[in-house]
């Protein structure tokens, strides 16, 4: 007899994309047919040429733009620009120049209003705590690296504890060493506060780094060309991880992919070749 004990119920998704076909005002066609999802607690990756629509992607997800047809829902409730369960970190950090990191941080906080100046503080200080930045408090942002900027900025987005975070490319402006530090201190946030995230990305490293499964968009007007779980043991560390083999395998795997999206030149979508893994 099937044991039908313990019951675990499906969970629903954090993020669901349903069906969407989406133009722009001059009739520039983005999406049609498009569908995605996100578990809550996943972390997806979004690898895609330039141009592709990622940022219009996360612009319908946060509600800023709306699809001409289909239906889009975080936590099963349809988008609105004013949720606060939402959080977006964009590529430049957009700091306010002349209020020190932890007005920066706060100013979120008081927008929403939820609490007084005392408890704001308290709250912006312990999100510059957990991006490392506590000793730079009252820091102007001209006096702040850019990969510290874009810290205070993450900081000031999670203060908010949205439950999904979008993040549009927020690292593509540091050099490659600040960028793989900022890597692995986004993971070490993420499995402290676990969001969904879905995470913008030209880079296919940054992409097998991070995520739980990467999604490789084809050229608009298109739709999803391929997605690719990646099954790198967590936690993930800059020295050991990126040098598995299985992440190197991950990486030609995408570049492969990658390079089928850029000679099709439309919404092509490819069978998706069997990947041996080594490690
Ligand atoms: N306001 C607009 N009106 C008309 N077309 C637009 C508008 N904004 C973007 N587009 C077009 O829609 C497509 C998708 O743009 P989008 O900015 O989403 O691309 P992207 O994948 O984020 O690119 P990148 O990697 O360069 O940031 C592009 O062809 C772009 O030219
Ligand atoms: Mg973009």
């Amino acid at each position: 007899m099937l044991n039908t004990f313990p019951y675990v119920p499906p969970q629903a998704d954090a993020l669901a994309v349903d069906d969407i076909s989406f133009s722009y005002p001059n009739g520039h066609r983005v999406f049609s047919s498009f569908s995605l999802n996100a578990r809550p607690g996943e972390f997806v990756a979004i690898l895609g040429p330039s141009g592709c629509g990622k940022t219009t992607l996360l612009n319908l997800l946060s509600g800023f733009v709306q699809p001409q047809s289909g239906r889009i829902t975080i936590n099963q409730t349809a988008v609105r620009p004013e949720r606060s369960e939402l959080g977006y970190v964009f590529q430049a950090p957009q700091l306010f120049p002349w209020l020190s990191a932890l007005e920066n941080v706060r100013f979120g906080l008081r927008m929403s209003a939820r609490t007084d100046a005392s408890q704001q503080r308290a709250q912006a200080l312990q999100y510059l705590r957990l991006v490392g930045l506590e000793s730079a408090a009252h820091r102007l942002p001209h006096q702040l690296s850019g990969g510290m900027q874009q810290r205070v900025s993450l900081a000031r987005t999670l203060a908010l504890e949205p439950s999904v975070l979008l993040m549009d490319e927020p690292f593509a402006a540091l050099d490659a060493i600040s960028r793989n530090s900022m890597n692995e201190e986004t993971l070490r946030i993420w499995a402290e506060l676990g969001q969904t995230v879905l995470f913008i990305t030209h880079d296919i490293d940054e992409a097998v780094f991070l995520a739980d499964r990467v999604i490789v968009l084809s050229i608009a007007p298109g739709g999803i060309h391929s997605e690719l779980e990646i099954q790198l043991p967590r936690p993930r560390s800059n020295l050991k991880t990126r040098r598995l083999p299985a992440f190197l395998d991950y990486r030609n795997e995408l570049m492969t992919r990658i390079a089928q999206v850029m000679d099709a030149g439309d919404a092509t979508v490819y069978p998706t070749p069997r990947l041996e893994l080594t490690a």
